[in-house]
This record gives structure tokens, sequence and C-alpha cells, in this order.
């Protein structure tokens, strides 16, 4: 039979089978190569490039993350707890990534996380459609309270029918005593002398306005003046300021966060939902597991499609054993973290590269990959995205920065050279199954000392050098990302990544004991 094309349906199905062929023995052929090895055990040939600049602001670095949300840039902070809260959060999403905030708070205890899953949701906004209200006739005590505890500078007056009454803002609450007004409605900037808009309106015509009329909140209102949201120019100029930032349909940043499979998980899951989380990681040692199992199901049954990740695994039944159970995004690593000592104790694992290639072949695509640990150099970082991983989960790599939580300690170091001892700025970094992070999320007053000796830790505990922004090491990153793209010969991040996968052969080089030496021993 002809198609309307020309060719036969027979030629067509010729050609398709030998193309399924010739994909089938060049994923043999890589799953070979790779065996047992891991990021030091390779270099890619570089090729003719066709890249005009290195530069992340022109070349593609998209990447998906889960099912619904894609990144602009593949980088994602570890959900540790010396790693990720809302300021590394807010630093991730910023630079077009992602912070996914550990759940290493004391088990039960749900709201903590969920305040910094809040801070970060109401960092920056599109439109504010929930602003902070107050009602006229509310005291200025009451509304002072509420700008405290909300951490905002103005609330917007509505009256009890939601219409808008006017805005008071920290300015109109100074110098407050008995003998002044002591209601709302005595302090504020009536109705009738605010810039209002009625409808909606998009970034560029808000900013003429408020630069036009010389104002820094613009209220929106509908037809009969009921309040449906408030713009701010810091989050115009913000918008302005990270323009590759990871936000979701009302301008807010994303940002993700951890749950177990066990206790308090679906509680914790449902605080977190309701927080504006974007997405739930259900993050377990060994997520190939009758526990996983039992919990993506529930999770399911109760959050029907909530935006779901989960791991670890480092198989390709593994893998493919969470893709049939329905998540958006499946985490890859057992062993490689930097604070992980898993392999060490147990001898279970898989060499990072390897599991990347075997979760990537085995799922082909059908929901992205999350490359989660071992990246301690930036050219691992373009192996993990190259080998399998759709973006990279980082731990170590951002410990010590000035966004990750803890106190900074001051310790001495000697100097060898100069014979003397000098203080330096250290924080702490650790695996979240050391012992002592372990320690911290368990109510040690109640617990058993023989309880917490029987845990069985595989992770450490180090100091790590205190450095500065989280940032500056994102935008190194990056740019050595851009140049691996030109080194690679593609015009993009996903076109690396493609042609690597369609002829492994062409770019990967095994090698040797000295080979490696050459490359990385500096
Ligand atoms: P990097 O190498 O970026 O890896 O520090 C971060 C990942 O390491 C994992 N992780 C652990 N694995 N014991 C482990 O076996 C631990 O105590 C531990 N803490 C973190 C985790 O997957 C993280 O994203």
């Amino acid at each position: 039979m002809t198609s309307p094309f020309g060719a036969s349906s027979t030629d067509e199905q010729a050609r398709a089978a030998a193309a399924r062929r010739a994909s089938t023995s060049a994923s043999a052929a890589l799953l070979d190569l790779v065996r047992g090895k891991t990021f030091d055990d390779f270099l890619f040939r570089p090729k003719y490039s066709v890249v005009e600049r290195r530069d992340p602001a022109h070349i593609d670095l998209g990447a998906r993350f889960s099912r619904r949300v894609m990144l602009k840039r593949p980088l994602v902070a570890a959900n540790m707890d010396t790693v990720t809260r809302a300021a590394m959060a807010v630093a991730l999403a910023e630079e077009g990534g992602l912070g996914v905030i550990d759940r290493g708070f004391r088990r039960g205890d749900i709201e903590p996380q969920v305040r910094e899953v809040t801070i970060v949701k109401r960092t920056q906004h599109g439109v504010i459609t929930a602003p902070y209200t107050i009602e006229p006739g509310a005291p200025v005590a009451a509304a002072a309270e509420r700008m405290r505890t909300s951490g905002v500078g103005t609330l917007v007056v509505v009256d009890r029918e939601g219409r808008l009454a006017g805005m008071l803002t920290a300015r109109d609450l100074r110098f407050v005593d008995e003998r002044g007004p002591t209601t709302v409605a005595g302090r504020m900037t009536p109705r009738d002398r605010l810039v209002v808009h009625r409808g909606p309106i998009d970034a560029l015509d808000a900013e003429r306005v408020m630069r036009e009329r010389k104002i820094k909140k613009l209220p929106l209102v509908d037809d009969h003046d009921g309040l449906v949201g408030l713009l701010t120019a810091r989050d115009l100029v913000k918008q302005r300021e990270h323009p590759f930032a990871t936000r979701d349909a009302q301008g807010r940043l994303r940002v993700g966060a951890a749950i177990g499979a066990k206790g308090d998980y679906l509680e914790r899951a449902a605080e977190l939902i309701a927080a504006g989380a974007d997405v739930l990681v259900i993050d377990i040692a060994h997520g190939h597991s009758a526990v996983m199992a039992r919990a993506i199901e529930a999770f399911r049954a109760r959050f029907g499609d909530v935006e779901l990740v989960a791991g670890n695994v480092a198989t390709a039944e593994g893998a493919r054993f969470l893709v049939e159970r329905g998540v958006d995004a499946i985490k890859v690593g057992i062993g490689p973290g930097g604070g992980c000592t898993t392999r060490l104790h147990t001898n279970f694992g898989v060499p990072q590269v390897e599991a990347l290639v075997e979760g990537r072949l085995a799922t082909d695509g059908a929901v992205p990959i999350i490359a989660d640990g071992g990246v301690r150099r930036d050219g691992a970082l373009v192996q993990a995205l190259v080998f399998g991983g759709d973006t990279v989960m980082l731990g170590s790599a951002f410990a010590g920065t000035a966004e990750t939580p803890g106190e900074i300690v001051q310790k001495p170091v000697l100097l060898p050279e100069a014979g003397k001892t000098v203080k330096v700025p250290f924080k702490v970094f650790r695996g979240m199954a050391s012992l002592q992070a372990i320690v911290d999320r368990l109510d040690v007053e109640d617990a058993e000392a023989a309880d917490v000796e029987a845990l069985g830790a595989e992770g450490l505990e180090v100091s790590v050098p205190a450095r500065g922004s989280v940032r500056v090491i994102v935008h190194d990153m990056l740019k050595h990302l851009c140049s691996a793209i030109s080194y690679g010969g593609a015009s993009s991040l996903a076109d690396l990544q493609q042609r690597v996968m369609a002829a492994p052969g062409d770019y990967v080089i095994a090698l040797s004991d000295a080979a490696r030496r050459e490359s990385f021993d500096r």
C-alpha cells in the first residue's frame, strides 16, 4: 500500500524497525560502556562548535523537572537540613532552578516546614490575589499586629462586602497616640485618593501606571469595587531582575517540599499543598520498595494528580517501578552523595553514571529524571545531565554558602607555612541519614538511648568553610554548562543531550588511570 507521501507502509515499517534495532544496539553499547562507571571515568570528545557566545543569557538551558514543572536552568537544591530552607529555595528559583525544602523537622512538627514554603511563596508575586487586608473599623493596634505577624508594610482596607475602602501603610501608624484617630479608617488613605485599576492589567501597563502616577502599590478592583488583587512596584522590579526565574501561574516563585513515606507524611503533604508547595517529593533512601508503593498509592488516593516526585532508585527496575506507579519525576542516585556512607556501610549502590544511563534507557523519557548526588565539579554536572539527568540535584556543591541554614562557627586552623593559627568561618554540612541529623529529628527526650543506637546511620557530618552567595556558584555552573554545549557542537542543553544519546560512541571516551590523572588531578 502506498501512503499519501509516496513511501509504502511496508517501507516505513521496515525503516522504523531498522531504526529501533539501531537504537537498541546503541543503547546496549552505551550500557556496556558505563557498567560500573561514574563521573571521573569519562571525557567527551570535542566537536565543531556552532555557538557564537557561551552566554547563559543566550543559550537555552531549559529542562523538565517533573511532568508539569519546567525550569529554565537545570539545577535543584537538595532537600537536606543543612542545604535548603527558604533562603536557598528563593535563590535557586530566582536563578531559574528549584529548591526542595527538607523534612528534617521533628516528627509531627509540620508547621516549621510549612513556614519555609510560605516564605518562598510570598517572596514575589505577579498579582497578589489574596493581599493582607483589614476592616476600616479595626483598631490601629490590630493593624500594627497584623503587619508584624505577616511581615508586610501595607494592608488593603476592605469593608465587610470585600469592597476597597483604602490603604494603610506602616508610615500611617507612626506616632499614633490616644488623642488622634484610633481606628484604621481614621489613619488610612481613603479609596477616593487612591490610584486604582479596574479589571486585568499586564506587567508593562502596570509599570507605566505606577511610573506616571508615582505610586508603589496598585490595587485591582472589579466593576463593583470588590478587591481582586494588588500589584507592587517591588514585584515588577523583581520580574525584570530575574527573567529566568521559576514562577507559577500567579507569578510566585516555585518551591518543592520533601515528605517521607511513613508516619505523618500524608498530613504533612496536605499542609504543604495548602501552603502552595508546587511539587511534593517522597524521598526515602531505598525508593524501590513496598513502603514506597504503599506511600504513592495513598498519596494519589488522597491528593489526586498533585505533582509528585519519588526516589531514590538506581536501577532500571527501580526506575520502571516508579514510572508504573504514576509519579511525575524520579530521583536517581543511591550512595553517590557527598554526605553519604550507604555504600561504605552496606556495600549496596550503583555508580552514578551507570544508574543514570539505566534509568534513562528504562524509562525512555516517560517522566523526567533528577540526577541526585555525587556532583563535586562542574564537569560532573555536565555528565549528570548528558548521561540521563533532566535536572541535577546538588547538596555538598552548595554547602557552606550564605543561603544555607545554620550558624557560622569560627574554628582555629593551623597554617603550617606561616607557623600560626588563624580563625576560619565554617558551617556544618551533614547527610540526612547521619546520626546527628536523625537524632535532631527525634524527640530525644522520649527516645530510648538504645533506639538511637539501633538507627544505623548512613551519613556524615562535616564542617565546610563558609562561602559567599550560592548565586555565584550557580552562575559559574551555568557558564561551564554553556562552554560544554559549545565543545559538544550543540546549540542548547537539550540538543547536547540528544546528540550524545543518539551517538554515544562519537562522544564518550572511557579513561585509563593515566588519562584520569591527566584530566582531573590538579
Ligand atoms: P551531593 O553529592 O550533592 O548529594 O551532596 C546530595 C544527595 O545526597 C543524598 N543524601 C544522603 N545519602 N545518606 C545517604 O545515603 C545520607 O545521610 C544522605 N544525605 C543526603 C541525597 O539524595 C541528597 O540529595
